[in-house]
């Protein structure tokens, strides 16, 4: 069999993938890519269970294509996942880096978000583990990339879940505040609002104050509308929190009747959509290419459409900004 190999140079024999902080739907597909690259390249993969915190604990085994068949579809992550106080002390990096020794690993390819990204930059720089990330996180709010692995799945489980939500709100006439997650930054908010039609979107990255909220809805009661969806991301300031914003709003507008309904972790579940599966999936091989190649310290990302490396550093400090052309839009079509 001809193996071909895109002129890529490999000089690793070995890596270890796992994944961290928040799941989101498309790991998986990432996971499997991973592995089978390794496959198609003759390196031997290895899966850590429960991301650092397993790292720390020695939770990891070898990881073949067989391991990975029948995941591509699935919501969550087979290898699991954690949010490891641990790691952040450098006595439990130590013993995450025992761990590798042991098994003469010195590569790792890490699937997560901002914090999982900055644990493997320190660990990189203290014990020159090779470290490249893979952007998996629902909140879409990692520099060097246009999309993270599960946005779009939950873009879509939002869209449908305040789609079924309309349905009531349109039958008792009532004005519903619908919290979806995001707790830096708006981008499942801001895309699901334009995709339901909300009446508002409150995002953390623009400060509407109560004031112009009230007049806004005020303004959209007298002009007939019967019944309201305002979205607002988990991170908003406008109010303490939804409950509260959504009292404050029926005690000074009581033509309305408020309801409030907070999707929480259902937006992390689920099988992913096939841009998940296809993003994940090309990720997966660019990273192995990558660490593999000798390339470290680096994010995978897919920008206009070509796949583009991001130092970690930046990805972690890099603000992700949401599209004024997008919030524009927005405040054209809510009327
Ligand atoms: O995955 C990111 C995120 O969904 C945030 O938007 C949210 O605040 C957070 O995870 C909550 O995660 P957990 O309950 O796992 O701490």
């Amino acid at each position: 069999m001809i193996i071909e190999n895109n002129n890529i140079n490999i000089k690793i024999s070995k890596l270890a993938v796992l994944t961290s902080g928040g799941d989101a739907p498309g790991m998986n597909a990432a996971i499997r890519s991973v592995a089978r690259s390794c496959s198609h390249y003759g390196i031997q993969c290895f899966g850590v269970s429960r991301g650092y915190q397993g790292l720390i604990e020695g939770k990891i085994k070898p990881l073949g294509t067989r391991s990975v068949k029948n995941i591509l579809n699935k919501g969550g992550t087979i290898l699991k996942s954690a949010r490891s106080k641990e790691f952040m002390t450098k006595e439990g990096r130590l013993k995450a880096h025992e761990t590798l020794k042991n098994q003469e690993i010195n590569n790792l390819i890490v699937i997560g978000g901002d914090g999982s990204f900055t644990g493997g930059y320190i660990f990189e720089k203290e014990f020159g583990v090779s470290v490249v990330g893979i952007p998996g996180t629902i909140d879409n709010d990692i520099f060097g990339t246009d999309s993270t692995v599960g946005y779009d799945t939950a873009l879509n489980t939002v869209v449908e879940a305040i789609d079924k939500i309309r349905d009531t709100a349109i039958s008792h006439n009532r004005l519903f505040f619908v919290e979806v997650m995001g707790k830096d930054a708006g981008h499942i908010a801001l895309n699901t609002g334009i995709g339901i039609g909300a009446s508002e979107i409150l995002i953390p990255e623009k400060d509407k104050g109560l004031d112009k909220l009230l007049k806004s809805l005020k303004r959209s009661k007298k002009s007939g509308r019967l019944s309201s969806i305002v979205v607002v991301a988990e991170g908003d300031k406008i109010g303490k929190n939804v409950f509260e914003l959504a009292q404050y709003v029926e005690e000074n507008l009581p033509d309305y009747e408020v309801r409030v309904s907070v999707l929480g972790h259902m937006q992390r579940g689920g099988s992913p959509t096939c841009f998940d599966r296809v993003l994940a999936s090309r990720l997966g091989l660019k990273a192995v290419e990558t660490i593999a190649s000798g390339v470290s310290s680096q994010m995978v990302g897919i920008i206009d459409g070509k796949m583009a490396l991001t130092p970690l550093r930046k990805a972690i400090k890099g603000e992700t900004s949401i599209n004024p052309e997008m919030y524009r839009l927005s405040n054209i079509l809510r009327l």
